[in-house]
């Protein structure tokens, strides 16, 4: 079977970059099938380093083509320059795939992503401000601007004109806020539509065929099932499916094409921006999660909210991404702690909680229920193999394992490429 999806089980930032990086080159096609610039990762590669943000990193190996789905969104102005990023590395981009049916990010919506947080006030979701929401809803309003649309200056010109009726309108009267005409972001945009051109196609086509010919596809999700707008943390969420299911509809191939799930959880837990977060410390443990880990956002350069592993979360998302497999990342850093705690449930309102509980505001005020393990007081960033793992370390991945239901395939122990345990990837 060809399709393996990878997935964020948390709330992101679980270094699936790296593990994508590391499984790349064993597949002919990489794909993103949501989200935009929200998402990014650092790749290190010898001594070429990219922060990527929309083109996957596949770019960098000669034999896999890179795609971006019909389920993302794409700012032109970071795709243009991320391409001549890659560029300036002497890397050649020629092989990168846009679905003409991705919805193009507009100057309108970075000021809507703003201003709309802006009064939200207190209730904010703490967005990357990259315009990816106000996107999304254009797109399920039907007032969304397609890369198929900016390619056809004529087209582009109409529908700019429907969507800026709106979008002034609300940008003067609601929010006080100069508005656009047409021109002016034609200026702007029609240039990087000619930058984008090239690298315009069919990709659920594309993806389809290749799939018939047995080619091996990787789906690279960005974000997390707990950022996901169906099944995550709701309203703290972002505006895309970041599940397994995404994939299918994001790229344009059948759910059938997939049969390979791959969770990515990071050994402790991390959040950025607002919501619900019980395992999260505000003490000295936290801290030193936060420092040794280099907890702060590749994208937006925010310092991450710190806390331990909730068994509860990573066990919700093997169920609704159907996850075969986990990667477990970052384990080094919890070399530090003398004991590590693991949350297995949760008790609000005088009730335990083995499951996310039904309803948001017990979610918001759950108390976790710990299971405390011992540390392994050791560094294991030169651990190769499972067995080169101190014993507590190894006892530490299989309670998870355990809890989750689901086996760890794959452990990280550092950033470097090398710094990786394969205990039954293949
Ligand atoms: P948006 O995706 O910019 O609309 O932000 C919505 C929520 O998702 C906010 O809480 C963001 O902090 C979070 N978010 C979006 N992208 C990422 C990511 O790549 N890592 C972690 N959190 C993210």
């Amino acid at each position: 079977m060809p399709g393996t999806v990878l997935v964020g089980t948390q709330w992101g930032d679980e270094g699936k970059g790296k593990v994508t990086d590391l499984l790349a080159e064993n597949y002919d096609y990489v794909v993103r099938f949501q989200g935009g610039n929200n998402a990014g990762h650092t790749v290190i590669h010898g001594n070429t380093e990219l922060a990527l943000h929309l083109v996957p990193s596949a770019i960098m190996y000669d034999d896999v083509i890179p795609m971006i789905g019909n389920g993302c969104v794409i700012d032109p102005r970071v795709l243009v320059e991320e391409l001549g990023q890659i560029h300036s590395q002497g890397i050649s981009t020629d092989k990168l795939r846009i679905s003409s049916n991705a919805h193009v990010i507009m100057p309108y919506h970075l000021d809507l992503d703003g201003a709309s947080e802006a009064r939200l006030g207190k209730n904010q979701i703490g967005t990357t401000k990259r315009g990816i929401g106000p996107c999304y809803q254009d797109k399920v309003a039907r007032i969304g601007i397609r890369v198929q649309d900016l390619l056809d200056e004529h087209i582009f010109r109409e529908k700019l004109q429907t969507a800026l009726a709106e979008k002034n309108d609300i940008l003067r009267k609601v929010y006080g806020m100069p508005t656009y005409s047409v021109e002016q972001i034609c200026e702007l945009y029609l240039p990087y539509a000619e930058r984008i051109r090239p690298y315009v196609a069919d990709v659920s086509r594309e993806l389809n065929e290749a799939i018939r010919i047995g080619k091996q596809v990787l789906f690279e999700g960005a974000q997390a099932t707990q950022l996901d707008v169906d099944h995550g943390t709701y309203p703290f969420v972002t505006s895309s499916n970041c599940t397994a299911g995404g994939a299918s509809v994001g790229a344009g191939v059948g759910p059938n094409r997939i049969d390979r799930v791959l969770g990515v959880a990071k050994a402790y837990l991390t959040r950025v921006g607002s919501g619900p977060f019980p395992t999260e410390l505000s003490d000295a443990v936290g801290e030193t999660l936060a420092r040794t880990g280099g907890e702060v956002g590749v994208t937006t350069g925010r310092a991450r909210r710190c806390g331990y592993y909730d068994a509860v979360l990573v066990r919700y998302a093997a169920d609704v991404n159907g996850l075969t497999d986990l990667a477990l990342t970052k384990l080094d850093v919890l070399s530090a702690l003398e004991r590590i705690k693991v949350c297995t449930a949760y008790r609000a309102d005088g009730t335990t909680y083995k499951t996310i509980p039904p309803s948001q505001s017990a979610f918001h005020h759950a108390e976790p229920v710990y299971e405390t393990l011992p540390g392994w007081g050791c560094d294991i960033s030169e651990c190769r193999t499972f067995a080169d793992l101190p014993r507590e370390a190894q006892e530490y991945v299989h309670f998870l394992e355990e809890l989750a239901g689901v086996p760890v395939s794959i452990v990280t122990v550092g950033p470097e490429r090398s710094q990786t345990i394969m205990k039954g990837w293949r």
